[in-house]
């Protein structure tokens, strides 16, 4: 039985660990070729494409810093390349995963914090958007997948100021984009995860962690794996009348 994203080219950006890396091992599952984007640890980008050929799929890691002007480039220039061509610069999904967080007060916060935090969470996700929707419209198919947040619709806590500002725009951009794209075959949606267990969210055990997990209905943060699931559902072509939708996977936080 055919796999419903067989044969389809994904780029999952910030895919060496975390929720990325579950998005990336969940859609080669699916029958996706799959880039595997790292910044800082091609290491740990290996062990994911590892972990995705010994299960039978196919990816590939592509270094890209999304913090610097160049790195948008650098990963779309490998989409022309990757798996010796064979996709010819077509791409099929594309998950904006890449993000980066700062905690404490705004008035404490540098000009670099806002640099970093809106060319990782914000222009590198417009730039692959820009690209990605230009190769999908050229075919009439087409997923682009936004990772935002909770923390992007409302804002729950002090000392997060910046990041939710970035988070805001994401869900913004998603929604814009959709009213642009929706009659191509191409939709535009996004998934906002709740607390997830990763190396971005607090430690486990400490006072923020107890205070976020309060905030849920179901009292614990979110496994990689659960927001990689919706991810998938909204790759597959069984999405296709979803657009425009950011869709919230965090066990209750915005009921
Ligand atoms: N963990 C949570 O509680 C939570 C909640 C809501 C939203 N999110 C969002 O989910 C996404 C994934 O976060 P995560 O929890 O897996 O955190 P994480 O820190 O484990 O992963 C973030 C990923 O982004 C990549 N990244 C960071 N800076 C980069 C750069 N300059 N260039 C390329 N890649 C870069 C990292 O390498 C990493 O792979 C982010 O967009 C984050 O904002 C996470």
């Amino acid at each position: 039985m055919s796999k419903p994203l067989e044969n389809k080219l994904a780029l999952v950006t910030g895919s060496s660990r975390g929720i990325g890396a579950a998005i990336a091992v969940r859609l080669a599952a699916e029958g996706a070729y799959v880039l595997v984007n790292y910044s800082a640890s091609p290491e740990r980008a290996k062990k994911v494409v590892d972990e995705i050929t010994k299960a039978g799929g196919h990816a590939e890691a592509v270094g890209a810093d999304l913090g610097s002007l160049d790195g948008p480039k650098t990963l779309i220039a490998s989409i022309d390349t990757s798996f010796g061509g064979k996709f010819g610069g077509h791409l099929d999904i594309l998950v904006n995963n890449a993000g980066t967080a700062e905690f404490g007060p705004f008035l404490e916060t540098s000009d670099q914090s806002y640099d970093k935090l809106f060319n990782v969470n914000v222009r590198a996700l417009i730039e692959l958007s820009k690209d990605a929707a230009k190769r999908m419209t050229k075919s009439g198919w087409g997923r682009i997948i936004n990772i935002g947040s909770a923390f992007g619709e409302a804002a729950p806590m002090p000392g997060v100021t910046l990041y939710i500002a970035t988070k805001f725009a994401v869900h913004g951009f998603t929604r814009g984009l959709s009213r642009e794209l929706g009659a191509t075959g191409v939709t535009v949606n996004g998934v906002q995860p709740g607390p997830t267990n990763t190396e971005l969210s607090p430690d486990d055990n400490g006072p923020a962690a107890q205070a976020m997990k309060k905030l849920t209905s179901v009292g614990r943060f979110g496994k990689a794996e659960e927001i990689a699931a919706a991810v998938a559902f909204l790759a597959s072509p069984e999405s296709s009348f979803i657009n425009g939708e950011n869709l919230t996977v965090d066990g209750g936080w915005n009921a």
